[in-house]
């Protein structure tokens, strides 16, 4: 009896490893388990013929193997499936989703790319400001009414030593990279800075606390007023299409004189009038000027030696006018429906 047992061990044995998948696994479990041919039942059904000697003898031995054989094809089948999850390919598989750049995103990068071929380098700057760099610098002195221009987050926070200025703010505008950049740079140059403002603002439609701006600048012997405006028309075109006009009317900013604001013809109406450009025609995108002889004597060069123009946009503004969408706080809320658009 002990070699019958012995032997269907053996047998087993050799059995699973032959098994490769879920269908010869049950033809295993059958031919051992099966509730009517399987050799251990089999062997069990002879049980209640065999004499009480020898059901002590081997009875122990029988119920082990049983034991043995269950264990270890319930374990096999749990390999089984778990390899199977794995490597079946008829499970359809989950889609990922591909993420993709914000629109404001896409449009910055677009234009700093517009700006590239002309020969701008693209520099980043600080968003936490001092006082100084942010206004005073850019002949906005403290107590100045042409600071109310610009609703500003200051910081209840203690000024490092080093910096000149009392305040830290949140920078309301890039131009605070003007004298940063030229108090380390030589002119001539030309370099456009993109990144985020933030502004003490009631939200609105049109209005946001933080918003994706861009900043320029250059530099250099005789720069003009018409290098200007040849500049921002030529970028206007390159990303509102050919037919797009631009116009430039005086305006104030104590940092640029003379100043100009910057208009764009509405895409909504081509110049006809609506609601977009409340019935103008057009719709203002920009600020810029020739760059205050005070900013560049801040920057450490010789007054008379150069000149330069400086402008700014925000860049969720001309996202509004080039897809034309209704309201700028869309563009901050992260709705998918919204996104997947772009
Ligand atoms: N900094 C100005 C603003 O935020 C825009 C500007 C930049 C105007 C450069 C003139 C020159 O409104």
């Amino acid at each position: 009896m002990l070699d019958t047992l012995k032997k269907l061990q053996n047998e087993f044995e050799h059995d699973l490893s032959n098994i490769a998948d879920g269908s010869s696994l049950q033809n295993i479990k059958t031919k051992y388990l099966g509730r009517k041919e399987g050799l251990i039942t089999l062997l069990f059904e002879d049980l209640k013929n065999w004499s009480i000697e020898k059901k002590k003898e081997f009875g122990g031995s029988l119920n082990e193997l049983k034991r043995k054989i269950e264990e270890t094809l319930a374990e096999k089948e749990k390999t089984l499936t778990e390899k199977n999850v794995f490597v079946d390919l008829s499970i359809p598989a989950i889609k990922p989703e591909v993420g993709h750049m914000h629109p404001i995103s896409q449009l910055q990068k677009e234009i700093e790319d517009i700006f590239f071929g002309l020969g701008f380098d693209v520099q980043l700057g600080p968003e936490i400001e001092s006082d100084y760099y942010n206004f005073e610098a850019l002949n906005i002195p403290e107590d100045h009414p042409a600071r109310d221009m610009q609703d500003t987050f200051y910081m209840d926070i203690e000024h490092p030593k080093k910096h000149p200025g009392k305040n830290i703010v949140l920078r309301t505008h890039i131009s605070n990279m003007q004298v940063r950049y030229m108090e380390k740079h030589k002119p001539p140059f030309s370099v456009v800075l993109p990144g985020r403002v933030f502004r003490n603002e009631s939200l609105d439609a049109s209005h946001e606390h933080t918003y994706q701006y861009m900043e320029g600048f250059v530099v250099g012997k005789n720069v003009s007023y018409a290098n200007m405006a040849w500049t921002l028309d030529y970028v206007m075109k390159e990303v509102f299409g050919k037919d797009v006009q631009t116009k430039l009317l005086p305006s104030y900013f104590p940092f640029v004189e003379p100043a100009a604001e910057g208009f764009i013809s509405c895409l909504v109406c081509k110049g006809k009038g609506c609601s977009v450009c409340k019935q103008t025609g057009w719709v203002e995108v920009f600020g810029c000027g020739m760059i205050h002889q005070k900013v560049l004597a801040a920057s450490g060069y010789k007054q008379g030696e150069y000149t330069g123009f400086a402008f700014g946009f925000g860049l969720s503004r001309l996202a509004l006018m080039k897809y034309s969408i209704p309201d700028i706080r869309l563009f901050a809320e992260n709705d998918l429906r919204f996104l997947n658009q772009f």
